[in-house]
């Protein structure tokens, strides 16, 4: 009853901070089946968030069962499977036993934040920029390993000895994925390692300087490989056989679904957090606005490509927090229900700091506040503060870029989750004040993992035939007049300041 032909196809897992989710490809690009499903979020304690990492290989495990089930076909349709994740959140686990020795530590997690500024001690943030292009923050990976590393009884020694593996979740999968204990790949791509601390930009290569002033063993860290290449194998399963052929960052991901190949081109993604990417090359850019540099892709050989990163920490997870912690709204769709009953914020300012800040502050002392409240203020007033939020840093974002780049935004691609509320697009284009467009393919994490498997594998021949894919399905454009747009902004900062200073 589809209307995909007989294939061949392209599978991508997608291990994300809320689900994981297996999608199918033709080889047009368009979707041929989808199978999803949630993980538990774990918070022991304010500003911590864990993960279960066995929950999630069973789920990864699942979803690819069941999209290749839903597809109707077997492993001999499947040319080749790619993977895309939630970046940053850290794993180590037992190579003889294949268990994870503590939950994994996610991207949002604070618990890093003293540690980082003991590093960071007399030298400052940017001890690290120069060689990682980040500044030093709970939100990256190397503190994280550190922490499980001082934290667990008896890891260090383990460690140490060369029994215990280090990973992000693109490690974790394929290592699984190839084997696991009889023989897995214990392996990362440089776009994953670019936001460990631990990775020199200019090589490509573990920094030893680094690795010692952090103090994690070289003997924990995976081969790092170029994102589109045949890592290995799957090995048992229902895609027995089939070549595991990408892995890239979730946004770096999207930046590849969005076809973004050329210098300027960028993409912002709506997802759990947003994070605004802009290729910038070959060239490694430096930020002096408080954004960070990071690796792009690197497709097999070729030369690695760049890109300037604002990365946003708090976006849909503010929904989410609504819907669960709050109870204001029975469905994430609500919200924009709930927003559009009222013409205006009624005053109010959400700045959700539940992670700190990330771009352009880099700021882990800083929790959420809302600010501006009344009397006048009922819950859908802070709907709409909630999806204002969101429009505005990504605002702060795209004035960051400028600077940095000194290039004015024509127009924003966007895609995730969060870019089917119609109203939140309209806000962003009012803020921007620029046209907002979105793809046919919202789901361009998967579509970038499967374009870079299939061209590891020659199901397409080059970057040119992955373009004529892209089709534009919605536009929107600012309808917003001046003054309120630099009134709002204003109040919108000054609501940002009152969100600092919470730690000490
Ligand atoms: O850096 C964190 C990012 O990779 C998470 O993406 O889509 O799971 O919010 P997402």
């Amino acid at each position: 009853t589809s209307s995909h032909g007989a294939g061949p196809f392209i599978a991508a897992i997608d291990q994300g901070t809320t689900s994981s989710r297996c999608i199918v490809f033709d080889r047009d690009g368009r979707i041929v089946s989808v199978d999803q499903k949630e993980h538990e979020q774990i918070f022991p304690k304010p500003g911590w968030v864990e993960h279960d990492a066995a929950e999630i290989w069973t789920n990864v495990q699942e979803v690819v069962a069941g999209a290749i089930e839903k597809a109707g076909i077997t492993s001999a349709d499947v040319k080749a499977i790619g993977i895309t994740n939630q970046r940053e959140t850290t794993l180590l686990w037992d190579k003889n036993t294949g268990e994870p020795v503590h939950n994994a530590i996610v991207w949002q997690d604070t618990r890093t934040d003293a540690l980082c500024r003991e590093l960071g001690r007399n030298v400052g943030q940017d001890r690290f920029r120069r060689e990682t292009g980040l500044p030093l923050a709970s939100y990256f990976a190397g503190p994280k390993i550190r922490w499980m590393l001082d934290n667990v009884e008896g890891l260090r020694e383990r460690a140490e000895a060369g029994d215990i593996l280090f990973g992000t979740m693109d490690s974790w999968v394929i290592w699984n994925l190839t084997g696991g204990v009889d023989g897995g790949h214990h392996v990362t791509d440089v776009t994953n390692a670019s936001r460990t601390m631990l990775m020199n930009l200019h090589t490509m290569e573990w920094d030893d300087k680094i690795l010692q002033s952090m103090d994690v063993p070289a003997a924990v860290l995976p081969e790092i490989r170029s994102s589109a290449e045949v890592y290995g194998q799957v090995k048992g399963g229902v895609l027995d056989g089939v070549p595991v052929a990408s892995a890239l960052g979730d946004q770096q991901a999207a930046l590849f679904g969005q076809t973004c190949f050329s210098e300027g081109e960028a993409k912002s993604t709506y997802g759990t957090g947003t994070f605004l990417l802009m290729n910038t090359g070959e060239k490694i850019i430096n930020s002096y606005s408080g954004l960070i540099t990071t690796v792009g892709y690197k497709i097999g050989d070729q030369a690695a490509v760049y890109a300037l990163e604002g990365s946003i920490a708090v976006t849909g997870s503010l929904v989410q927090w609504m819907r669960d912690q709050m109870g204001l709204i029975n469905s994430a769709a609500e919200i924009e229900t709930l927003a559009s009953s009222v013409e205006d914020n009624g005053g109010a300012y959400f700045v959700p700091a539940f992670s700190g800040l990330f771009a352009p502050y880099w700021r882990s002392d800083a929790r959420g506040v809302i600010a501006g409240l009344t009397r006048y203020v009922t819950k859908a007033h802070i709907a709409r503060a909630v999806l204002e939020a969101t429009a505005w840093q990504t605002r702060e974002i795209t004035d960051a870029m400028t600077k940095d780049s000194g290039v004015e935004l024509a127009a924003l691609k966007v895609d995730g989750g969060m870019t089917s509320n119609n109203l939140l697009m309209q806000t962003l284009s009012d803020v921007l004040d620029a046209p907002v467009v979105r793809p046919m393919v919202a789901e361009t994490t998967c579509l970038g993992a499967a374009y870079a498997a299939g061209l590891a594998v020659g199901f397409w021949p080059d970057t040119d035939a992955l373009r004529a894919n892209w089709r534009r399905a919605a536009e929107w454009t600012p309808r917003m007049d001046a003054d309120t747009r630099d009134r709002e902004y204003k109040n919108w900062l000054k609501a940002v300041e009152r969100s600092m200073g919470w730690l000490e």
